[in-house]
């Protein structure tokens, strides 16, 4: 059975359809990734699937389990976690006071999370993601890459088992994107499953085993990344090529 699975989603907002009936499915300990342009439907597909929105139609199931439309908390505490693209962390207080925060409230839904691993310390996690030696800093003077990495913690201090990543490499250097890539293998390894939006086609295609291809709300396209990055709808799409 897949962690997730959704189900002919679809979300309109108004007129608009940002989803138009997606199938999609995931399994943990693994990486996948969602591309397709500006405006396709990648992010509200997250923020469907984490109880940001109802859907206006479909079905998100978690481990077998419909949690369609349940809100983010529930869904959180199931294991289940997003990060967004700024930071949500408290600007005034200490890198490890932030995570101790997010920490201390995801020990409290221990039960019905399925967890992979439990961390023993909110320091472990920063450890984990390399934010260790600037732990006593305020979170609002941190640069942007390390604002990215407290997000970072912030989500997996909650013990995900399936994290979704909004364009975690956006706006890095890369360095920083490479620092990423291998926090990102190093929780696949952990069992932990990563589905990761990005525009960057060399980045994702080197790091997911299943690229997911969304245009105007539909799947398009989905495989390992050498069939899809090379699916003439795909290339269409992407490169505004004629097929
Ligand atoms: N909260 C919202 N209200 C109205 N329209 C929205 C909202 N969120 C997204 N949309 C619309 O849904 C479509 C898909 O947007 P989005 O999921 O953000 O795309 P992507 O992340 O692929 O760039 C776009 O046309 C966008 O304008
Ligand atoms: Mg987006």
């Amino acid at each position: 059975m897949p962690a997730l699975e959704v189900i002919g989603l679809q979300k309109e907002f108004g007129g608009v359809t940002a989803l138009a009936g997606v199938d999609i499915s995931i399994e943990t300990g693994k990486i996948a990734g969602i591309v397709g342009p500006n405006g396709s439907g990648k992010t509200t597909l997250f923020n469907v699937v984490a109880g940001v929105y109802k859907p206006t139609g479909g079905r998100v199931l978690w481990h077998g389990k419909d949690i369609t439309g349940k809100p983010t908390y529930e869904i959180n505490r199931r294991g289940l976690a997003r990060t967004f693209q700024q930071a949500m962390s408290f600007s005034g207080l200490s890198v490890r006071e932030n995570v101790q925060i997010s920490y201390e409230h995801g020990r409290s839904h221990s039960a019905t999370s399925q967890r992979k691993i439990n961390w023993s310390s909110p320091d472990e996690i920063l450890s984990f993601v390399g934010l260790d030696r600037v732990a006593n800093e305020l979170a609002g003077s941190m640069p942007f890459g390390n604002l990215r990495l407290l997000g970072l913690a912030l989500a997996l201090s909650t013990n995900p088992s399936l994290l979704l990543l909004d364009e975690p490499a956006a706006g890095l250097s890369e360095n920083e994107s490479e620092v990423l890539t291998n926090l990102i293998l190093r929780l696949a390894e952990m069992e932990i499953g990563v589905c990761l939006i990005d525009h960057d086609m060399f980045f994702m295609g080197a790091l997911c085993e299943r690229l997911i291809v969304l245009n105007f709300g539909t799947k398009i396209a989905e495989g390992p990344p050498s069939i899809v990055l090379n699916d003439p709808s795909v290339v269409e799409v992407y490169l505004g090529i004629e097929k």
